[in-house]
C-alpha cells in the first residue's frame, strides 16, 4: 500500500495531475467562412497537455508556422524550429477521421504555438495555441496576416503561373512531405509519453 501511494505520487509529479488531451476539430463547415476550420481556433494548453487535431470533415492540414508568415511551415521560415505538419488529410466526407497528436513539452510552456491549414489559410484558415492575450500577436493579427500575404488579393510572385499551381507544389502530401521527417515527431514523442505511463500504472495495479 505504502508503494502504490509513492507510485502514485511519482506520476502525479512527472506527468501533473490535470494532464490532459485537448481536442482541436479540424473541419469545421469553411463554405462560407475558412475561419471556421479549426475548432476551437484559439487553444489553452498546460504543460504535458496533449493537443489532439481530429479531422472530421473535408481536406485539410494542420501545419505549424510563425506569427508572421501565417500559410508557411515554420521550418520554411526559421531553421531551427522543425515544426508539426499533418500532411493533407482527406477525411472522405467522414469515412477516414484521422488525428495529429502535438504533445506541448515543459519548454513550450509561455510559448504561442501558430498553425495553419494549406487549403483555407489565405482565407483565415488558422489558429494558434496559448496565444498570450497581453501581446500585440492575436489570433485576429495572424487570420489578418495570413489574408493579407495569401488571400486572393495579396501579390503572387510572378514565377509562378496561378495561386493554386504555387500551393499545390509547395503543399505537402501524404506519402513525400519536404519536412517529412518532421511531421511524425510529435506523434512519436505522443506515443513515447503514453507508453511511458504505462508500465507505472501496471505495476500500481499489481500491487
Ligand atoms: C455549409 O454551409 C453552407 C452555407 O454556409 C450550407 O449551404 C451547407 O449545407 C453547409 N454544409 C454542411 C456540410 O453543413
Ligand atoms: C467567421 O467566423 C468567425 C468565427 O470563427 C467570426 O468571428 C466572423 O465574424 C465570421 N466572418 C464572417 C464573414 O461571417
Ligand atoms: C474525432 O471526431 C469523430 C467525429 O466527431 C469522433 O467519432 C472520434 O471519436 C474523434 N476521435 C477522437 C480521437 O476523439
Ligand atoms: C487535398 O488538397 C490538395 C491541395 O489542394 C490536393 O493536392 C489533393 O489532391 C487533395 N486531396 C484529395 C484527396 O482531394
Ligand atoms: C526561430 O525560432 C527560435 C526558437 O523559437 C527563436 O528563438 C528565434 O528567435 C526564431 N528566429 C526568428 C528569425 O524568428
Ligand atoms: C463529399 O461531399 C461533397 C459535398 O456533399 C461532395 O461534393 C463530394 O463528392 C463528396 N466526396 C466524396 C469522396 O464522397
Ligand atoms: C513560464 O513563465 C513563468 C512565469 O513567468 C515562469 O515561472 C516559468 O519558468 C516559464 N517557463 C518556461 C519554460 O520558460
Ligand atoms: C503563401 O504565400 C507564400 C509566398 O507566396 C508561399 O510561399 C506559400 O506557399 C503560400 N501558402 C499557401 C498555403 O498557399
Ligand atoms: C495580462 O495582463 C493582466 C493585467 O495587466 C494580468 O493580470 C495578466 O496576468 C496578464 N496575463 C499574462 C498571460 O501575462
Ligand atoms: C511582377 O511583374 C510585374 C509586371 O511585369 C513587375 O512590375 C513586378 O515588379 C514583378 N514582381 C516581382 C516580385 O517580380
Amino acid at each position: 500500500m505504502r508503494f502504490f501511494t509513492t507510485v502514485v505520487v511519482s506520476l502525479t509529479a512527472v506527468y501533473g495531475a490535470s494532464a490532459k488531451n485537448v481536442f482541436v476539430q479540424v473541419g469545421g463547415n469553411t463554405t462560407s467562412n475558412a475561419t471556421m476550420v479549426f475548432q476551437p481556433a484559439q487553444i489553452i494548453a498546460a504543460p504535458n497537455d496533449i493537443v489532439v487535431f481530429n479531422f472530421t470533415q473535408g481536406n485539410h492540414t494542420v501545419t505549424q508556422a510563425a506569427f508572421g508568415s501565417p500559410c508557411q511551415p515554420i521550418h520554411d521560415t526559421n531553421v531551427t524550429v522543425n515544426g508539426f505538419n499533418s500532411g493533407f488529410r482527406d477525411t472522405v466526407n467522414g469515412t477516414a477521421v484521422t488525428i495529429l497528436s502535438v504533445p506541448i513539452t515543459p519548454d513550450l510552456q509561455n510559448q504561442t504555438i501558430w498553425f495553419f491549414d494549406f487549403n483555407t489559410c489565405g482565407q483565415g484558415g488558422v489558429g494558434g495555441i496559448n496565444i498570450d492575450d497581453n501581446s500585440t500577436a492575436t489570433l485576429d493579427g495572424f487570420i489578418r496576416n495570413a489574408v493579407r500575404l495569401n488571400g486572393t488579393d495579396a501579390q503572387q510572385p510572378n514565377s509562378t503561373a496561378s495561386s493554386s499551381i504555387s500551393t499545390a507544389s509547395h503543399a505537402p502530401s501524404p506519402t513525400t512531405s519536404p519536412s517529412g521527417d518532421n511531421n511524425n515527431a510529435a506523434e512519436h514523442r505522443a506515443i513515447l509519453g503514453t507508453l511511458s505511463v504505462i508500465p507505472l500504472i501496471v505495476a500500481a495495479i499489481a500491487l
